[in-house]
């Protein structure tokens, strides 16, 4: 099969191919008709409602539940504690990998964070259920909460991030920062932020025996049937998860949380499917959030403005009972050329629920601390804020040594700096006013993102009537994958997309790994296409070696796939259709596979991700400090496109949490009581309609024959890197004010 010319050289520059259309989503009739079903949109028959019992104190332990009362309700089936919960045949707090959450599940009666389950009240309605939940009036010992950065129980983790090396070093940056003829050290603080999914975390559970139905939103369906079949001592396969739609994930849907457990358990219980959706406060505790971070940083330069060390030492929190530590520190590996270079990481514990990945995890947080730096560093130094990163440009990963697969930064310095007009931009603070009155300030930041991939798997099928299926367990979140790997789908089957049908969002499909870390584009398209190319190279077979085919014997010459047809590449007009090939044979239809994972020798070699420079204006007002950000223009190179319409949305959807990690979204936790004290949307703030700008996103070319195949990387979360940076650097360039702890709010503006 190997003389068939079916690299995805050829297929991608194939005539007609659907890659590369900026087709609008084929969800988007759906959603806006109230078709699509998301999972709290299920009501199997019989089904009852779960509400969650949750914590009001921080740490310490449950004495008492008023059960009796609850049940007194007349609507109130059941009450689970942890005295009636059915058993599991897994331990909920054992961790074989990072991928996995410890959870509370009812097991004890210890609180170890605000709004933890402690009980679950299953009820005819949701307002019985609610009602019953309020009747528990739990009794809790309760003891100091341990709240804030500056606890007294500071470790060093093993790891960060996903087995990442906690602390690195390369060269002697003490001997750089003292050579140095300008120097910059530091200290930035990032707020805990929780994801904010616009959809709740919801499941409906029903049992049929020992198999189980779930309807439940999922970054990562096939993991969480290889957790669920743990906990509860059943196979894998006889867990089915629906998880069509998610109304937002961000990383807190990738993986199994207490809650979707307690469903679960609860169903059980009670012998009837339930359904058990998280009300806004309750998401602001088991299923993850943005650890806070205090990041010291340190810089050097030469007499030329060349770095000659960058060092940042990494403060953060986890929780008391298992170990996410934020890898803030590590964009520093990646950005900027030095002969120094240090991270390190250490880490509190907390009374919180347990953090995890959200929203560029690592690099978001990291970003606008190192960005901020390298503004401070290039005003230090005298220079614009371009030409100091541009002079500083990596050429090798600063980290490793190692080449870049392909690193289209410049370009994208350039593109952005002419769209913005950055050119025209005074290097000093506080210049610029509009005609109201306002001060106006232009700030600039990198972004990077690691082009990543995980393992996933796809089946193509050709059918004697020329249409295909492809068949993959992937996850949109909103972010356009049922679209665009569709358009894969029907590239690597060389058919018309109105020919082909794309099935996704189950976990009956193959396994298409997980929705996360921005690989799910690269790693499922991979998978995609080589099911595709196999189904296509056992069609040439079929046709080059039978005579009655006007492909017969083209061999090494080779064929090409394109509109369901098989054509000569070395005459193109000798052609013949998928159908005739298949009759002829008496196939009813043919079947491939593939596999899409991350080539270790290329990753090796190669140091492989994103990269983009995004460019904001902001108007502050002079008296009361009010902050918006007015213009932002990012120019990303993320590889090849595959739909620029969802790349663009990407990028626009990133560059809005830029926006809203420097000048928003904030946690905060009183500290007396270890509570969170704007656990609701009202006073967590996001941006709405009114605080998003003017956005403009422009998508660089950028060929890597090194990633994939196809030559994807990530877009979904590079574009919050590198914005929030420019958004607090610009705020500094409109009033000469530097925030070095965010959100920016008016009041440290007006303190200034
Ligand atoms: Mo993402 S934070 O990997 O969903």
């Amino acid at each position: 099969m190997s003389d068939i010319a079916l690299t995805s050289d050829a297929a991608h520059l194939r005539q007609g191919s659907s890659i590369g259309q900026p087709l609008t989503r084929r969800d988007g009739p759906l959603k806006v008709t109230g078709a699509a079903r998301y999972a709290a949109d299920n009501h199997p028959d019989g089904m009852l409602f779960a509400v969650l019992a949750v914590s009001s104190i921080a740490r310490g332990r449950v004495l008492g539940l008023d059960v009796a009362a609850a049940k007194a309700h007349p609507g109130v089936v059941e009450v689970m504690t942890s005295t009636n919960r059915p058993p599991l045949a897994g331990d909920p707090e054992a961790k074989d990998s990072p991928f996995m959450f410890r959870m509370e599940v009812l097991q004890n009666d210890l609180v170890r964070y605000p709004q933890q389950p402690i009980a679950v009240v299953i009820a005819k309605t949701l307002e019985a259920a609610t009602e019953g939940a309020f009747l528990l009036t739990p009794r809790y010992e309760a003891q100091m909460p341990r709240v804030g950065l500056d606890g007294a129980e500071v470790f060093v983790p093993d790891s960060v991030g996903v087995g990442k090396p906690s602390a690195m070093q390369h060269g002697d940056v003490e001997a750089g920062l003292g050579a140095a003829s300008c120097r910059m050290d530091a200290t930035y603080d990032t707020p805990a932020q929780y994801h904010n999914a616009m959809e709740p975390h919801a499941i409906v559970a029903s049992w049929n025996g020992d198999t189980l139905l779930l309807d439940t939103p999922s970054q990562g369906m096939a993991m969480a049937q290889a957790r669920l079949a743990t906990l509860f001592g059943i196979r894998p396969g006889d867990i089915h998860i629906r998880s069509p739609f998610l109304g937002g994930g961000f990383g807190s849907k990738g993986l199994v949380n207490g809650p979707q457990v307690l469903g679960i358990l609860a169903a059980r219980l009670v012998g009837r499917p339930v359904k058990l959706v998280l009300r806004r406060e309750q998401m602001y505790g088991p299923v993850g959030h943005r650890a806070p971070t205090r990041q010291m940083i340190r810089m050097g330069t030469d007499a030329e403005g060349g770095f000659t060390a960058i060092a940042n030492h990494v403060r953060t929190a986890t929780s008391t009972y298992d170990d996410f530590i934020e890898p803030a520190g590590d964009v520093a590996h990646t950005l900027y050329a030095t002969p120094a270079l240090a991270t390190s990481h250490e880490a509190v514990r907390l009374d919180t629920g347990t953090p995890m990945f959200m929203r560029a995890p690592g690099e978001a947080s990291g970003s606008i601390a190192l960005e901020s730096a390298v503004d401070e560093m290039a005003e230090a130094c005298g220079m614009d804020p371009l030409a100091f990163r541009l002079k500083n440009y990596a050429e090798v990963e600063p980290a490793s040594g190692k080449p870049f697969s392909s690193k289209a930064l410049r370009e994208c310095y350039a593109q952005g700096a002419a769209r913005f007009g950055w050119w025209e931009r005074p290097v000093r603070p506080r210049q610029m006013r509009d005609a109201d009155g306002l001060l106006v300030g232009w700030g600039m930041g990198t972004a990077t993102f690691p082009a990543l991939m995980f393992a996933g798997n796809a089946r193509a099928t050709l059918r004697a009537d020329g249409t295909g299926l492809v068949e993959t367990g992937a996850h949109d979140m909103g972010q356009g994958a049922w679209t665009a790997l569709a358009q894969v789908a029907a590239d690597g089957l060389g058919l018309p997309l109105d020919r082909l049908e794309f099935r996704s969002g189950t976990s009956d499909l193959p396994d298409a790994g997980i929705a996360g870390g921005s690989a799910h584009m690269a790693t499922v398209s991979t998978a995609i296409h080589k099911a595709g190319g196999e189904v296509i190279a056992r069609l040439a077979e079929l046709a080059m070696g039978d005579e009655r085919s006007p492909l017969f014997g083209a061999g090494n010459m080779g064929v090409i796939a394109r509109g369901g047809r098989l054509h000569r590449l070395d005459d193109e007009g000798r052609s013949e259709t998928y159908a005739e090939i298949l009759v002829r044979a008496g196939l009813s239809e043919i079947e491939g596979n593939g596999t899409g994972t991350a080539d270790p020798a290329a990753q090796n070699a190669f140091a492989m991700h994103a990269h983009g420079a995004v460019f904001v204006e902001v108007k502050v007002d002079p008296e009361f400090g009010q902050i918006r950000a007015t213009r932002v223009v990012g120019a990303f190179a993320a590889g090849r496109v595959i739909n620029p319409r969802m790349v663009r949305s990407q990028y626009y959807g990133g560059m809005i949490w830029g926006v809203s990690f420097a000048l928003h979204e904030h946690a905060v936790t009183d500290r007396r009581s270890g509570r969170i004290m704007n656990a609701n949307l009202a006073e967590y703030h996001v941006p709405v309609n009114a605080d998003v700008p003017s956005l403009e996103a422009i998508l660089v070319e950028e060929h890597d024959p090194h990633v994939n195949p196809l030559g994807i990387k990530g877009v979904g979360e590079i574009s919050i890197t590198g914005t929030a940076g420019a958004v607090a650097n610009a705020v500094w360039h409109a009033t000469g004010v530097r925030v070095r702890r965010f959100p920016i709010t008016l009041e440290a503006l007006i303190e200034a």
